[in-house]
């Protein structure tokens, strides 16, 4: 099998299994994964709907890792100083292309055009292993209308799961500014945990590999209805080690 279909086959495999945390290990153990670039398995492919200044961030960390990512934009011309400094990797789209390139996609995206996203791209989101939801609703970015309309939905969480139906959506990275992912990935020492929220094991098995990867440790605070503590200025919010998270988990019930 040529290397690149051996990939697509291991890729295809992992994301199918990836709930099982024994294939990852036997997957590592193998002396093929010694030919992934990724640490923790065959790439990925990703694809981000969003590329501004936190989008643009977390992708290039995934392309850093090893992961073949697609950047979008409405715009997508406005990216090539972006892709060209990330090399072979990186590629820009349309949002459209995005969706269709990705494994996984991270929606990185004011979270005003969530609806619009959902609306015109619900159905091809529901088919990918995990879609990461990094966007925030915030009141006096947003507007009180659709901070109260996402409060009455449960949160960020049940929201995005509400406007994106079908979709395996896990909460991650939204309370971590932009400069900080570089700056903080693979800090000596203890690592900064990453607050991750889903309902659905293989998503959550998928994004915390991914951040794993990228430097960071994930640490699950519980299902979706938690993602609503995911959002800037709560106790989450900024960076922690896992033990404080867990610390702080434990306060808000
Ligand atoms: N900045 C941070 O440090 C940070 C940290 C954690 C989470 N977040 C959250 O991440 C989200 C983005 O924040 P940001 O600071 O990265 O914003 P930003 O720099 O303004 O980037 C926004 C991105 O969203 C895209 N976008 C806007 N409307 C869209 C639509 N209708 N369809 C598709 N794409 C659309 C824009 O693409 P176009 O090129 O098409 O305009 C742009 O790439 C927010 O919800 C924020 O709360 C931000």
């Amino acid at each position: 099998m040529a290397r690149d279909a051996f990939f697509d086959h291991q890729r295809r495999e992992l994301l199918r299994l990836s709930a099982s945390s024994t294939v990852w290990l036997a997957f590592a153990a193998s002396p093929l994964s010694a030919l992934a670039q990724p640490a923790g398995g065959p790439p990925l492919k990703i694809g981000m709907v969003g590329s501004g200044r936190e989008g643009g961030a977390l992708g290039t960390a995934f392309v850093n890792a090893g992961h073949p990512v697609m950047f979008s934009s409405r715009h997508p011309e406005e990216l090539k100083g972006l892709v060209d400094s990330l090399g072979p990797l990186a590629r820009a789209g349309t949002v459209e292309q995005a969706i269709a390139f990705g494994d996984v996609v991270a929606i990185v995206v004011p979270y005003t055009a969530m609806e619009e996203i959902g609306k015109e791209h619900a159905a091809a989101l529901a088919k990918k292993a995990v879609v990461i939801d990094v966007s925030n609703p915030i009141a006096r970015r947003d507007g009180d209308e659709l901070a109260k309309w996402v409060e009455q939905q449960g949160g960020a969480g049940l929201a995005t799961a509400k406007l994106l139906p079908g979709a395996h959506i896990v909460r991650a990275f939204n309370a971590i500014n932009y400069m900080k992912l570089s700056e903080d990935a693979h800090r000596p020492g203890e690592l900064v945990a990453v607050p991750i929220a889903g309902d659905d094991q293989n998503a959550i098995a998928i994004a915390s590999n991914l951040i794993r990867e990228i430097g960071f440790e994930p640490a699950i605070v519980g299902g979706l209805a938690m993602g609503k503590y995911l959002v800037p200025g709560t106790p989450l919010g900024g960076e922690h080690t896992s033990a404080e998270i867990r610390q702080i988990v434990a306060n808000l019930h």
